[in-house]
């Protein structure tokens, strides 16, 4: 298996174009069943009762109560180690795409950005006439529905699940991008029984184009005997070793005075160190904003949240000269925020100082230009108007207060366009 894994690991250069093609397989350690197999969702419910329109126009209560049924089991799941590694690819290979069958939003979730998503998603509806009042598809978290149909709110006819059903065509343009990424040198197909097509397809499409390709599934199928690499593991266990036989590739951001890059062990260290600093502590104590048992628990947490890898991707940001961390920020995968949130802190140590300012605008160009997310959301647990004077001078607005590893915490959040 490591053999295999170092021979993929040789072929993902930093430069390589690289697509992943993902399917019910990566999300099953989340808790979301599969479709096909033992246990899978075809086994006890029949496509032509739940996934065609003509299901819907019979018995559409019926198709939605199992969407909704579906809708509350995946809202209780949470992204696995495959969906991490694959949303930290999306960072750090500049020429990335994922392209995934899932309807679930999982990939969303741990913080992959610009996924195609080829059968829809689950957390999408649309008005089933088609009305003229209303957007083709829009999202919609409800769990669960109160009233089953949902009606559309323009025009009170009932709301259809935003799913591509078998006998639908899927939407052009993401299946024009996806052709447009089998143009590339590694092709994944992670978790798909690999019969359904287009997306059975596209393994094919990017054959013909000379890319490496490889499959990622525990079981055989149809696409096993055509690959060129067969990684016969779990996707939770396969993608992560593969990311490990990587390496580091930094993805650094530098200004005049600031470098970001991703955590690395010696950043946790720095992180605890600093915390526990002696003039980090005697800013802390002598300003009287958290008192010195609060400071060593916050430098416990903030070491072990780093450890645990509750977030997606953690960066570091610090001194160009000195190395010293003064803030960090990472995709939040862990549910404070609705969807991927980038959030960023600084040590409060440097709160009020001129580069703190410096480096959360150089965070928010990183987020809304190179990682392309819609929002930013800054944490404070040192709120005081220090920190207030710089998430203002930077553009971002108060949004709640609400307790966050056991701590009083202020959050401020920005919107793209905004
Ligand atoms: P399937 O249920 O057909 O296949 C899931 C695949 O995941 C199987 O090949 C399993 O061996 C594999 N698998 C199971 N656990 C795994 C794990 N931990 N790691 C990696 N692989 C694992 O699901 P899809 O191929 O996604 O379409 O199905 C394709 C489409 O058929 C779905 O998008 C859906 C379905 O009907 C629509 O709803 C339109």
């Amino acid at each position: 298996m490591r053999s295999i894994l170092h021979r993929v690991a040789r072929a993902l250069g930093s430069d390589a174009r690289i697509t992943v093609m993902t399917g019910a397989g990566v999300s099953a350690a989340s808790g979301v069943p599969t479709f096909r197999g033992a246990d899978g969702l075809w086994k006890d419910f029949r496509v032509d009762d739940l996934a065609t329109p003509q299901a819907f126009t019979r018995n559409p209560r019926a198709v939605w109560e199992w969407y909704d049924w579906r809708r509350q089991a995946i809202a209780g799941c949470q992204p696995n180690a495959a969906h991490h590694v694959l949303a930290s690819w999306s960072l750090r290979f500049p020429r990335f795409t994922l392209i995934t069958q899932n309807v679930d939003g999982l990939h969303e979730r741990a913080g992959a950005s610009d996924v195609l998503r080829l059968h829809g998603s689950i957390w999408d509806v649309g008005c089933w006439n088609q009305c003229a009042g209303s957007p083709h598809r829009w999202r919609d978290d409800s769990v669960p529905f109160p009233v089953l149909p949902p009606s559309c709110p323009h025009c009170g006819g009932p709301l259809r699940p935003g799913v591509v059903w078998f006998g639908e065509l899927l939407d052009s343009e993401v299946v024009d991008r996806s052709l447009d990424a089998t143009r590339c040198d590694v092709f994944f197909t992670v978790g798909t029984s690999a019969i359904v097509y287009p997306a059975a397809g596209f393994l094919d499409h990017a054959r013909s184009h000379g890319a490496m390709t490889v499959e990622i599934n525990p079981e055989a199928t149809p696409a096993s005997s055509t690959v060129d690499v067969v990684v016969p593991e779990r996707a939770e266990l396969a993608l992560p070793e593969l990311d490990a036989t990587l390496g580091a590739h930094p993805l650094a951001l530098t200004t005049e005075r600031l470098r970001l890059e991703p955590l690395l062990p010696r950043h946790v260290e720095a992180a605890h160190q600093l915390w526990t600093h002696p003039e980090v502590r005697r800013y802390l104590w002598d300003d009287r904003i958290i008192p010195r048992e609060t400071a060593e628990e916050v430098a416990r947490a903030s070491a072990a949240d780093f450890a645990r890898h509750r977030f997606g991707l953690w960066l570091v940001y610090g001194h160009e000269e000195s190395g010293m961390p003064v803030g960090f920020c990472g995709l939040r995968t862990d549910g404070v925020g609705p969807g991927p949130e980038l959030l960023f802190g600084l040590y409060p140590t440097y709160w009020g100082r001129g580069f703190a300012q410096e480096a959360s605008r150089a965070v928010l160009a990183h987020a809304f230009t190179t990682l392309r997310l819609p929002r930013v959301t800054a944490a404070t647990d040192a709120p005081n108007e220090r920190s207030a004077r710089t998430l203002s001078a930077i553009g971002m607005r108060f949004d709640r207060r609400a307790e966050h590893n056991g701590l009083d915490t202020l959050f401020y959040s920005i919107d793209m366009g905004r």
